[in-house]
């Protein structure tokens, strides 16, 4: 799925904006009439029975009609609405005060465990509208809410967030009046309940995110034949549409989004005469779309279809949709050519997505197919086969989200785009094309509103264009091109939250104008020829959370200027020319998770003193100038938590050497943690719209050469390779039970293969080749199935290689070079034959199967961008890679 989450976000926001315009309309504050003194006293009273309430203007003496929340009637001057969901209060109890609000209307409340009052609700005798929020929903149960069915009143009822697992909230059938019912987050033991299938009356059913376990939208549904709104979203509904809903002849909206539907779409939906809204989005519903028949006296407005597995081409009917204003088709399986102009002639259209389908576009220029200017301000084509850019956007003059990313377009990017556009142009996706020049760009260009600008994965070269904004925090994204300067003062100009200058030809010094780029959050220049010392305002700029600089020139020492406020989460340097130590004032950063240093001529002894940060998870000191023995990490600080979060580490090539402590491998807690759970993502959420940043780290496998630029938490590798340890292997490491590659090749450990390593079950790979160990291949590694990957090589090894799953499919190399071992595969032939050996095979696991797990925990890397926000194309690749060794070797292989 490629994600337009900004975009998303911008279309549910003016969704969300409209409802919530609908539900709170009634307040109006320039009352005639003041507020009347016992309709006062009484929310006084209400505010003391509260047990915790912020109510700053809750205050005697003033026109109660004016409180936050409350609204009178403005000829009576009494309360009809309260509305006090939205404020810091604890509630607990509803207190009979409540009563003296005999006009009172409309209630809405947040509340936590309720343990009196509820029944005082069913006094009120105008209450025809009520609200109800869980604060959380361990706290809020059900049946508590149990007296509401006594408000028989009631006409609208909205709960949010409740959990009647303990108890069906079979009450609401007693609220036969109601009009409006809304269950949002909220848990049920069973299927939704059925009482709710006699409510004659409901005009608008609303479940949203609910958890319940019926299967199947629920056939009663087709009993409420006077809904007009029917939204049962994020349910985990599976199972195809009901028939029944034919009945719902008056909808007017339908959502049934963000479930698991499947089959076809009936086409009974499609007959509703009032129907605007169908939005079926993000199910696996199927069938031919042509086959769908759009009437044309239809008032659809909004056809939400994206993310299924619809197929055929696109009917022609839907171009016929007068009242279409939003389209989204995108994520599905549709096929043919479609033309564009059609789609301008729809006049009230304002959003198209075609994205993702395996569509081609045709275009024809001219301004002729336009009867009128069509006011489509969000235009979506990404992967749509274009191979030009499509000339007839050129007359479309409200365009401010255009996505045509991930087409062959093998074009200039033409000037119309900034001269036309440059007022309202928020963003602008141009990434993974064939783009080789922009016409006529300034290198300064006015773009006022623009949020994000990806001209990624292009083939553009010379100056990098830089956008002048009035947007602080925007997304610029470069990368992946042939630009092969930047605007001295650049930095001036840049109000991004992310900027992303990765894989061009860039050289020189870092324009020092970029410490003037003060909202910066995310800066990657990695993969350039960027040359001279370490920019230090960006070390020390206590903002950065994520620097990447791997693969340029930077030399010279690693700047100490770091602030006590550091906020770095990611420090990558990797295959530069640093020198020097690394600084204690790293100390500073307590959010660090990942410091890649490899590949640089750092020198020291090993920096230990990094063990107290607390979410450093991932720390690569691969081939530096390090050297020295490495200590009990006890000796420093008397702290037990040391290295507490640590899933990553690679000491590879560096001049270590000297036994590894006995319990060294003892502190590590992160790996000695058996986690069963698929793990997250290691990254973060950006407190912005743009949505997850991705960390990525070069943990390249051996014999595969690929860059992982998605790291799940769960992953947990070491690697010691080529330094100079020796001394027997400390049998701790049978501690770090989690742990999924081991490579300690190269080094000159002696002594047994010590048995603990049987005690990591989910290793996959482990290398311990060009050592001194001896004794025999410890028979109980045979049960370690995870294992696909085996180096022993050119030890002193002896006796018989042990034969049973996993060791059936290793190859000779993986045992060649130890004159004492025999037996499978190697040719030599052990002089005592075992009976009982051969015997004792068990089948070997099937490769495939190893590799499809290790796939699923791993390897659905994310290529390109280790930003997967934004607009930013989250294109999956499976890598299809054999993994061999685990290696944190550098290489710059992507797929
Ligand atoms: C608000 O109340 C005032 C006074 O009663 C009235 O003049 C005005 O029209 C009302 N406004 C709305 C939006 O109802
Ligand atoms: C509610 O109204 C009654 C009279 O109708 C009055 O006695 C009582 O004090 C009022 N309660 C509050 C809390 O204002
Ligand atoms: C519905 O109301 C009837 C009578 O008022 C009552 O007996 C019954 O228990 C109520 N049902 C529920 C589920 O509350
Ligand atoms: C769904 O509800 C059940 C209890 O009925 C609970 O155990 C489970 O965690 C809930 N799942 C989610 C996703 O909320
Ligand atoms: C629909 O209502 C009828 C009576 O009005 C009832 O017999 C039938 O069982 C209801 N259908 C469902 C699925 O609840
Ligand atoms: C359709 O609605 C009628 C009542 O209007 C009901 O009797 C019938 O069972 C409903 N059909 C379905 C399939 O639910
Ligand atoms: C893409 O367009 C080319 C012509 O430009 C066509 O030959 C090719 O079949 C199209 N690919 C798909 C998947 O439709
Ligand atoms: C760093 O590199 C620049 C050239 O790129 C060179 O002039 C400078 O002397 C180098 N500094 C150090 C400390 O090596
Ligand atoms: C480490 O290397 C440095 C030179 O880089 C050398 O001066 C120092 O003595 C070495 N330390 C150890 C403990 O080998």
């Amino acid at each position: 799925m490629v994600a337009t989450p900004i975009l998303h976000h911008l279309h549910i926001l003016t969704l969300l904006l409209i409802c919530s315009c609908s539900m709170h309309a009634s307040a109006n504050t320039t009352t005639a009439v003041p507020c009347l003194p016992d309709q006062a006293s009484a929310l006084l009273h209400l505010k003391h029975s509260f047990t915790h309430a912020n109510l700053p203007s809750w205050r005697a003496g003033k026109d109660c009609c004016h409180w936050e929340g409350v609204a009178c009637d403005a000829a009576s001057g009494r309360v009809i609405s309260l509305n006090l969901s939205n404020i810091d209060a604890t509630i607990h109890r509803v207190d009979t005060a409540l009563l003296n609000l005999t006009s009172l209307k409309s209630l809405s409340l947040t509340t936590t465990r309720i343990s009196e009052g509820l029944s005082t609700l069913s006094k009120l005798p105008s209450l025809n509208t009520l609200e109800l929020h869980g604060l959380s929903s361990s706290d809020l149960v059900g049946p508590e809410l149990s007296s509401i069915g006594d408000i028989r009143q009631l006409t609208s009822l909205h709960l949010e967030g409740y959990d009647f697992s303990r108890s069906q909230p079979s009450w609401i059938g007693n609220l036969t009046g109601l009009a409006h019912l809304r269950m949002h987050g909220c848990s049920f033991a069973g299927p939704v309940p059925d009482q709710i299938g006699t409510l004659a009356k409901l005009t608008l059913l609303d479940l949203e995110n609910c958890n319940y376990t019926g299967q199947s939208v629920p056939s009663w549904i087709g009993n409420l034949t006077r809904l007009t709104t029917l939204s049962i979203q994020g349910c985990r509904h599976s199972g195809s549409i009901p028939s029944a809903i034919a009945n719902l002849t008056r909808l007017e909206v339908i959502r049934l989004g963000n479930n698991s539907l499947v089959g076809k779409i009936p086409q009974s939906l499609f007959a509703f005469p009032a129907l605007k809204v169908l939005s079926l989005k993000n199910n696996q519903l199927s069938g031919h779309l042509e086959d769908i028949p759009f009437p044309l006296y239809s008032s659809l407005s909004t056809v939400e279809i994206n993310d299924n597995q619809l197929t055929g081409h696109i009917p022609k009917s839907i171009l016929q949709l007068k009242h279409l204003e939003y389209l989204n088709l995108e994520s599905n399986r549709l096929s043919g050519t479609i033309k564009l102009s059609p789609f301008w002639r729809l006049e009230r259209l304002f959003f198209l997505s075609l994205s993702n389908n395996k569509l081609s576009i045709a275009d024809e220029e001219g301004a002729d197919v336009l009867k009128s200017l069509p006011n489509i301000y969000q235009i979506h084509l990404a992967s749509c086969n274009l191979t030009k850019f499509p000339g007839s956007l050129r007359y479309l003059d409200k365009v401010s989200v255009l996505d045509l990313s991930s087409n062959q377009i093998n074009d200039v990017i033409p000037s119309w785009v900034w001269e036309n556009w440059k007022d309202q142009l928020e963003s602008l996706n141009l990434s993974r094309n064939m783009f080789t020049a922009l016409e006529k760009f300034p290198s300064l260009v006015h773009m006022p509103r623009l949020t994000a600008l990806d001209l990624s994965f292009n083939r553009l070269q010379g100056s990098i264009p830089i956008p002048v904004t009035a947007v602080s925090g925007n997304v610029l994204d470069y990368s992946n091109n042939n630009f092969s300067s930047i605007l001295p003062d650049f930095g001036r100009y840049i109000r991004s939250f992310y900027l992303n200058l990765s894989k061009n030809k860039l050289n020189g010094y870092v324009p020092s104008s970029i410490c003037s780029a003060s909202h910066l959050n995310i800066l990657d220049l990695s993969y350039n020829n960027f040359s001279g010392s370490l920019p230090s305002c960006l070390i020390g700029s206590g903002k950065l959370t994520v620097l990447k600089l791997r693969e340029n020139q930077f030399n010279g020492t690693f700047p100490e200027n770091i602030r006590e406020e550091c906020k770095f989460r990611t420090i990558d340097l990797n295959r530069n020319q640093i020198e020097g130590e690394l600084p204690r004032a790293l100390l500073n950063c307590q959010d660090l998770e990942l410091l890649d240093i490899g590949n640089n001529q750092v020198r020291g002894s090993f920096p230990s003193w990094l063990d107290i940060l607390p979410k450093l998870r991932v720390l690569v000191l691969r081939s530096n100038q390090l050297n020295g023995t490495i200590r009990d990490l006890d000796g420093d600080h008397g702290t037990t938590n040391q290295f507490p979060s640590l899933q990553i580490l690679c000491l590879a090539s560096n001049r270590f050497y000297g036994h590894l402590p006995k319990g060294w491998f003892n502190k590590f807690k992160a790996m000695m943690e058996n986690v069963n759970e698929e793990g997250r993502v290691l990254g973060y959420y950006t407190n912005t719209t743009h949505g997850f940043y991705q960390d990525t780290v070069t943990i390249t496998l051996k014999g595969s050469d690929l860059i992982f630029t998605k790291i799940l938490t769960t992953f947990k590798a070491i690697d010691f390779s080529n330094n100079s340890f020796d001394g027997h292997f400390p049998e701790s490491i049978g501690n770090l039970v989690s742990l999924h590659g081991v490579n300690m090749s190269s080094n000159n450990f002696t002594g047994q293969m010590p048995s603990s390593f049987s005690n990591l079950s989910q290793l996959e790979s482990l290398d311990l080749s060009w050592n001194r160990i001896s004794g025999e291949i410890p028979q109980v590694l045979t049960s370690l199935t995870s294992l696909a990957w085996l180096n022993l090589s050119y030890n002193n090894l002896v006796g018989r290689i042990p034969q049973g799953n996993q060791f059936l499919s290793f190859p000779n190399s993986s045992f060649e070079g130890n004159v004492g071992l025999c037996g499978n595969p190697l040719s030599k032939q052990c002089e005592t034959t075992d009976s009982t050996a051969s015997s004792a095979l068990a089948p070997p696991e099937p490769y495939n199967l190893w590799q499809d797990r290790l796939d699923a925990i791993l390897l659905f890397t994310f290529v390109g961008l280790g930003f997967g926000v934004g607009f930013a194309s989250a294109i999956t690749f499976r890598m299809f890679c054999h993994i061999k060794g685990l290696d944190c070797k550098q290489c710059n292989k992507e797929v």
